[in-house]
């Protein structure tokens, strides 16, 4: 069975999506199946790679059609299910459920056997916490958490902390944390290198090497293209193939 990866941090503009999209296209890479799915009603995955798509999460989510006619194919090996603004009308509908319970589940539900199919799951999360926020975190089993270096990015650390605390006390539960992913890292500024070492010094061995700021990164999703493909000797694809060795590593 494949793994189940969630990218998440409470606090926007941390690089979630940046690193799904290329967490996930170097996994495949390496030729390993992969899925992204967009949790996010900004829906950005989709733009960022350059994928036109017919049915989003949201049809899946309100069983308007099954898992596989929302797969679509955007590169060898990675597939995406695309998030939209029509998540948030997904959301209402959940909501008028009045069964959070049902919500919650609603996700793993609607996904079931698809990691039979992928060696990796790996989920964007929106930046806030809703109940597809929920319903993601029932799905998946492993927490990569990106945390920019700067002081408000400790603050997305602490609640997803605190998150994660509430969920450990859900019976039959089994999200954890697996890895801190520092991003948008200068060396030169003082303040990054204090985080970086509060971050180590907190959670020592979950803690990846940082991924460095790069222009490179902030230009590759209006070109529709990863990282891999807009600029591959750079600082940032170095860092992005450092990440993806470590998953592989880890399973
Ligand atoms: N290492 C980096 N260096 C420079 N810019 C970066 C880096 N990583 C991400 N960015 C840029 O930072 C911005 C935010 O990144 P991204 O959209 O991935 O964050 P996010 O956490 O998904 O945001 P949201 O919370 O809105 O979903 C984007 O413009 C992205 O291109
Ligand atoms: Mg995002």
């Amino acid at each position: 069975m494949g793994r189940r990866i969630g990218v998440l941090n409470y606090k926007g503009g941390t690089a979630k999506t940046t690193t799904v999209v290329n967490l996930g296209a170097g996994l495949a890479l390496r030729g390993a199946r992969v899925l992204c799915v967009d949790l996010d009603p900004q829906g950005s995955l989709a733009t960022c790679l350059g994928v036109r798509y017919t049915y989003s999460l949201a049809h899946l989510l309100l069983g308007q059609v099954d898992a596989r006619s929302c797969i679509v194919r955007a590169r060898e090996n990675l597939d995406i299910i695309a998030g939209d603004s029509s998540l948030l009308h997904a959301e209402g509908e959940l909501w008028r459920l009045g069964d959070s319970g049902l919500a919650r589940q609603i996700l793993a539900q609607r996904m079931q056997g698809l990691d039979n199919l992928y060696r990796y799951v790996i989920v964007d999360f929106s930046p806030s916490a809703s109940i597809l926020s929920e319903s993601g975190l029932h799905y998946v089993r492993e927490l990569i958490v990106p945390v920019s270096t700067n002081y408000l990015g400790l603050i997305g650390v602490r609640q997803v902390i605190g998150t994660l605390r509430n969920l450990s006390q859900v019976p039959g539960h089994r999200v954890h944390l697996y890895l801190i992913v520092p991003t948008i890292y200068s060396r030169q500024v003082r303040q990054d290198r204090e985080v970086l070492g509060l971050l180590q010094h907190h959670f020592a061995g979950r803690v990846t090497h940082p991924i460095r700021a790069s222009v490179k990164l902030l230009e590759a999703p209006s070109h529709h293209k990863t990282i891999y493909e807009y600029s591959p000797r750079s600082s940032a694809a170095d860092d992005y193939h450092r990440l993806v060795e470590r998953v592989m590593r880890d399973g």
